[in-house]
């Protein structure tokens, strides 16, 4: 049986509410995955990491791109942020990682969400959606798998640019000012476009749990 979120959203919620509560079953799955638990437990290996890196590398890129295109939308413009920009760390990891290059990725799972991220581009809010739920999750508990990572990799710092969002500042008010900002344009949203766009980020999370899946299979850990 698969568990949820409650499907409908409560319409006295703000928007960043209704996305927290909506997707709080799927987040917890997500956590649960094994390929994290052999990451965080540090029985990964490196070519397990790198090919983390890689699929990240395709979900980042087409955010990003996508995110340019929508950069005078008035919804998705409340989120967007070059300061929040990972492609580049992501090439930095990736260079530490794999100096010699890496393999060509071949990844059902983030082909899959990256035809998702970039379908977002014909409604703003489908797009918010993807954003939170990578980039709001990169400055929460990302935050605490960088340092595991650190720690269990004995980087010493290097190789973990992607957790690390210098341009940001303090992470905590930023995150309260991205909140603040959802529930802006939340307010100015219909009930049923809060309800889709609260539907596309469990959505998201499904996407992210395939992905997941998909390196759990390939890389078991130790
Ligand atoms: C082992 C894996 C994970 C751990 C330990 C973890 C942990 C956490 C924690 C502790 C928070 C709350 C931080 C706060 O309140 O400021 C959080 C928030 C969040 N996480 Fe995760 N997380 C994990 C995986 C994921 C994944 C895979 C995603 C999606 C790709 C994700 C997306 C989010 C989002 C969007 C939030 C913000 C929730 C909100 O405040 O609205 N997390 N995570």
């Amino acid at each position: 049986m698969v568990i949820a979120s409650p499907a409908r959203i409560a319409p006295e919620d703000t928007l960043s509410a209704a996305m927290k509560k909506g997707s709080a079953v799927e987040h917890e799955q997500a956590e649960g995955s094994s390929y994290m638990a052999a990451l965080l437990d540090g029985r990964m290996d490196a070519a397990g990491y790198i090919a983390y890196l890689q699929r990240l590398r395709l979900v980042y890129d087409a955010l990003e791109s996508t995110g340019r295109a929508l950069a005078d939308d008035p919804i998705a413009s409340a989120v967007i942020d070059p300061a929040l920009d990972r492609l580049p760390a992501i090439d930095a990891d990736l260079q530490h990682w794999a100096p010699n290059g890496v393999p060509e990725v071949v990844s059902p799972a983030a082909a899959a969400y990256v035809e998702r991220i970039t379908d977002s581009v014909t409604w703003g809010g489908a797009f918010v959606a993807h954003h939170y739920t990578r980039y709001l999750g990169d400055l929460s508990g990302g935050q605490a798998i960088g340092r595991i990572l650190d720690r269990s990799f004995d980087l010493d710092g290097a190789g973990i640019a992607f957790y690390a969002f210098d341009e940001v500042g303090k992470v905590k008010p930023y995150k309260d000012r991205y909140r603040d900002r959802l529930d802006q344009v939340g307010a100015a949203m219909s009930y049923d476009d809060r309800q889709r766009l609260v539907d596309e980020v469990r959505l998201s999370f499904g996407f992210n749990q395939a992905l997941f899946e998909e390196l759990s299979e390939l890389y078991p850990g130790r």
